[in-house]
């Protein structure tokens, strides 16, 4: 397994390209099973999640091309309606085959996804909203089955705006007959971008950017090309990077997708500018601690929640970091505190007191976010940070090692 090597406390200056959105993409990669046609993604990150994604597809029977960046997908050829246990259980994003397999052909044979890092992720609100269209859903040896040949659209109201299965229930209900009115529906970037593909392929989706989506089913959709949105979490991740460290410059990011963490970042002592599909951060003269609760989108992003931790460990005074869409993901502590960090957590709420300076040692990967935020702390501890387990920043940065070296980050990759 490789492990990242880094030596902190060097000064960050430079301009880094934000690749495409993860989040955005794989949803994307699944819409283009709702037609016979080839749909063309441009900008697709190269990561471990697409990569996996372009296995599934396959597995399906879609023809897939990948290069540079990107994405060729024919749906004519899909065959299998069938996404396996062993691949469902390295990606959650897996589940995402469910509504247009099912839309598209009645019936679909998904692997329930496990757990992850932090806990259970159930996928109760998909299967929810799949019923609801009139689909037959049982659970069998672990595989979730759901069976409809002509699915109706439906009333569906989710107790919580899920991202997932917001993307799963409309990407079922696009082809379904008659209206689908979905509330308390996600906003997330990643899912506006996906209802603007479907309606682009023919869909009639309103509502976008609202917690309220109506879907008037269609009879077909087309192909289309599509360039995927820049990747806020992985914006956010540099912007603090250079709230610590230096003067960074963001190339194909969106300020507007981003602005409850600059507002945040100005809070913490950092100037920045923006202009369209740029963002430019300053290191802050005089740090300060600052509180944050996670929120579904517009809020603070649930993943930058390890990333703030990092950033608040610098300060000299205290920050209550809450996290309330998961009430786990904290995984990221005892390895912040093995930097030399002090947080102390209570249920869903981590109490950060500021330290000087952290102190560089050996530290381990545990989800995609973690990895981030023990980078971001290496980054700027004194000494020597090994980061190990990196196959899981491998998911979702895409060569975030080139990217900081060309900022001046001492760091490189070893493997173990
Ligand atoms: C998406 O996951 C993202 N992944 C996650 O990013 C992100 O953390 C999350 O949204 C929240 O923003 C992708 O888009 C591929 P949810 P998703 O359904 O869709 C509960 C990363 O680091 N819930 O919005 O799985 C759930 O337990 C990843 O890139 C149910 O109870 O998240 C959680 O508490 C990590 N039942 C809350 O809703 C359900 O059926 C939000 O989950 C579904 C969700």
């Amino acid at each position: 397994m490789d492990k990242l090597v880094i030596h902190g406390k060097k000064p960050l200056k430079g301009t880094v390209e934000i690749s495409g959105a993860k989040n955005a993409v794989l949803p994307m990669m699944t819409a283009a099973l709702l037609t016979d046609g080839i749909t063309i993604i441009n900008k697709v990150p190269d990561l471990r999640d697409t990569r996996t994604m372009i296995r599934l597809l396959e597995i399906v029977g879609a023809g897939v091309e990948f290069e540079n960046g990107t994405l060729k997908i024919d749906g004519s050829t899909v065959n299998k309606l069938e996404a396996p246990y062993d691949l469902v259980k390295t990606m959650r994003a897996s589940f995402y085959v469910m509504g247009p397999l099912l839309g598209r052909f009645g019936e679909v044979k998904v692997s329930l996804p496990g757990g992850c890092a932090w806990g259970p992720r159930p996928v109760d609100f998909h299967l929810m909203g799949m019923e609801k269209l009139g689909a037959n859903v049982t659970l069998e040896q672990g595989y979730i089955l759901a069976q409809g040949s002509s699915l109706k659209g439906a009333h569906i109201c989710f107790d919580f705006p899920s991202v997932g299965a917001t993307g799963n229930v409309v990407m079922a209900a696009v082809l379904a007959k008659g209206t689908t009115v979905i509330e308390h529906a996600a906003k997330e970037p990643d899912i506006v971008q996906l209802c603007e593909m479907l309606n682009k392929m023919g869909a009639k989706i309103s509502g976008l950017n609202t917690s309220t989506l109506t879907i008037n089913g269609v009879d077909e959709l087309n192909p289309v090309e599509m360039t995927v949105i820049p990747d806020r979490i992985e914006a956010g991740t540099f912007l603090m990077a250079g709230a610590a460290l230096g003067d960074i410059t963001l190339n194909h990011a969106e300020p507007d997708h981003l602005k409850t963490v600059l507002d945040k970042l100005e809070e913490f002592g950092a100037h920045y500018t923006t202009e369209p599909g740029k963002i430019n951060i300053k290191k802050a003269d005089k740090v300060n601690a600052v509180d944050v609760t996670t929120e579904v989108y517009p809020g603070f992003p649930t993943d930058l929640q390890a990333q703030w931790m990092a950033l608040m460990s610098i300060t000299d005074g205290q920050s209550i970091v809450t996290d309330t869409v998961y009430h786990d993901r904290f995984t990221h502590i005892p390895e912040l505190n093995r930097l030399g960090a002090n947080i102390f957590l209570h249920d869903n709420v981590a109490t950060i007191q500021g330290t000087k300076s952290l102190k560089g040692a050996q530290v381990m990967s545990t989800d995609i976010r973690a990895s981030a935020s023990l980078i971001l702390a290496g980054l700027m501890a004194e000494g020597q940070t090994d980061v190990s387990r990196i196959y899981h920043i491998d998911r979702g940065y895409e060569k975030i090692e080139e990217k900081f070296s060309s900022l001046g980050a001492e760091i490189y990759r070893v493997s173990e």
